[in-house]
């Protein structure tokens, strides 16, 4: 048995993979908020460079990565495949384990995979200053990476509670040559106003998206980088799925089930979506399943409806499913995942029933972390222990009915700055947490009467 499978630098994808062109039901615009008619690429224009919104809008099914960024990807791409062989063993399972490593990233997750061509398309324009938020502190620090690459300034917002939990992400971005701020921060309206209502907030990612979009709109020089959500981001993560596709070939496999954790939907749309392709347009019948934190039940227990993008408003109308651009996660320490709506491509498709979700409680992803590190070697983000939970269950419920199956996950990031998290799991201070549904449905109906008043 091949315990790790890698690829040549040559065989790094040549184009982006768009699955708007596949898509049965196509994505709904995303609307204006002030008139409430479908958001042209003019009005993205102050935040965003045109080479992205041209992305941002295409149905093209392919497109393709120019020669610049694939140089920078060599750097640790393509990413290593793994049979995860002492994890079966551990669950004694006939069920065939493999997951993408895309922690070997310079910042240590999926996240450079597109930080690259957002900051190429940036310069291409004249851009030389950019803002952006960070949850976990993996997307700042993915972005200040590519800022060096490129001779960029970074200016990074920070969730608080990250900040406070993870020092060693500051002085990475810091290292990397960007300015970090918590976030919220006294350095923007938005940050202002929040500090005013809750001075000791955990902050959250609606709230330093609104910061750092504030910050780039007050400056013509500046513009804005997003680390998820936007249709551009998932598309340039699909280089995950498109490298597993050849490498899965050469072990002679294909996925029944492809798990990866959601926060905004860009790692897991970049495993999957190249996989989904063959549902859509050949005879295959992989399931997909999306994983997001019990805490932030935004698939399996909010609505699909028109909302913000982040907390003050400042964003176009998305048509996502929602908790509310007013909702504030459990303060967990998978930051990533702590985030109200998902993008609209994973939203649609999780409509059309062509992807699945699943929420799961903070205590079984870290115990799921830990037998993954014991028995594969690899400390994962806590982000990415959700997707290892999920397959645990998946490869639990194999062994039940006496079945071999294949399951794939993207294990997006590892876990080496996030070791406080771990801590606190040993010293029994997380606990799991769930929303009642009175909590959800109050921040809904706000954003319901928004959604009517469109
Ligand atoms: C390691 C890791 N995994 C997952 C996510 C969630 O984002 P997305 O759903 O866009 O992949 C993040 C976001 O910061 C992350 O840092």
């Amino acid at each position: 048995m091949t315990k790790k499978i890698f690829l040549d630098e040559s065989d790094i994808p040549t184009h982006w993979y768009n699955i708007v062109a596949d898509m049965p039901n196509k994505p709904q615009p995303p609307l204006h908020p002030k008139t409430g008619e479908p958001a042209g690429p003019e009005d993205l224009s102050p935040i965003f460079p045109m080479g992205l919104i041209e992305q941002e809008v295409s149905a093209e099914q392919y497109i393709e990565i120019p020669d610049e960024v694939r140089d920078i990807y060599k750097i640790w791409r393509p990413s290593p495949l793994y049979r995860a062989n002492q994890l079966e063993k551990a669950l004694d399972t006939p069920a065939k384990i493999y997951y993408k490593y895309e922690g070997v990233s310079p910042s240590g997750s999926h996240k450079p995979n597109t930080a690259v061509p957002q900051v190429y398309y940036n310069k291409r324009e004249g851009i030389n200053s950019i803002t952006t938020e960070t949850g976990a502190g993996q997307w700042g620090t993915a972005l200040a990476f590519a800022c060096a690459q490129f001779d960029v300034k970074c200016e990074v917002y920070m969730v608080r509670i990250s900040y406070d939990q993870k020092p060693y992400r500051k002085v990475m971005m810091n290292t990397f040559g960007a300015d970090v701020y918590p976030s919220p921060s006294d350095r923007t309206q938005a940050g202002r106003d929040i500090l005013a209502k809750d001075p000791d907030t955990s902050g959250s990612l609606g709230i330093a998206i609104s910061e750092a979009i504030e910050r780039a709109v007050q400056d013509e020089e500046t513009k804005y980088s997003l680390g998820s959500v936007l249709n551009h981001v998932l598309l340039h993560q699909t280089i995950i799925g498109q490298e597993t596709i050849k490498q899965l070939e050469y072990a002679g496999n294909y996925p029944d089930v492809v798990i990866a954790p959601l926060g905004g939907g860009s790692n897991f749309a970049g495993i999957s979506f190249p996989f989904l392709k063959n549902n859509i347009s050949e005879d295959k019948n992989t399931r997909f399943v999306a994983v997001e934190p019990a805490s932030c039940p935004k698939l399996t227990k909010g609505e699909f409806m028109y909302d913000f993008g982040d907390s003050a408003g400042y964003t176009p109308l998305l048509p996502m499913y929602t908790l509310g651009h007013n909702f504030t996660p459990a303060a967990i320490h998978a930051g990533g995942l702590r985030y109200h709506g998902a993008s609209v491509l994973c939203s649609q498709l999780l409509k059309d029933e062509l992807i699945e979700a699943v929420a799961i409680q903070q205590l079984e992803c870290f115990e799921a972390g830990v037998l993954f590190a014991k028995t594969e070697g690899i400390i994962s983000a806590p982000e990415a222990t959700h997707a290892i939970a999920q397959v645990i269950r998946e490869a639990n419920q194999a062994k039940e009915e006496g079945r071999e199956k294949t399951i794939l996950f993207n294990l997006c990031g590892h876990g080496f700055v996030d070791m406080s998290a771990y801590e606190d799991y040993f010293a029994g201070k997380l606990s799991d947490h769930s929303f009642t549904d009175d909590e959800l449905k109050k921040n809904l109906q706000e954003v319901r009467e928004l959604s009517v008043n469109q």
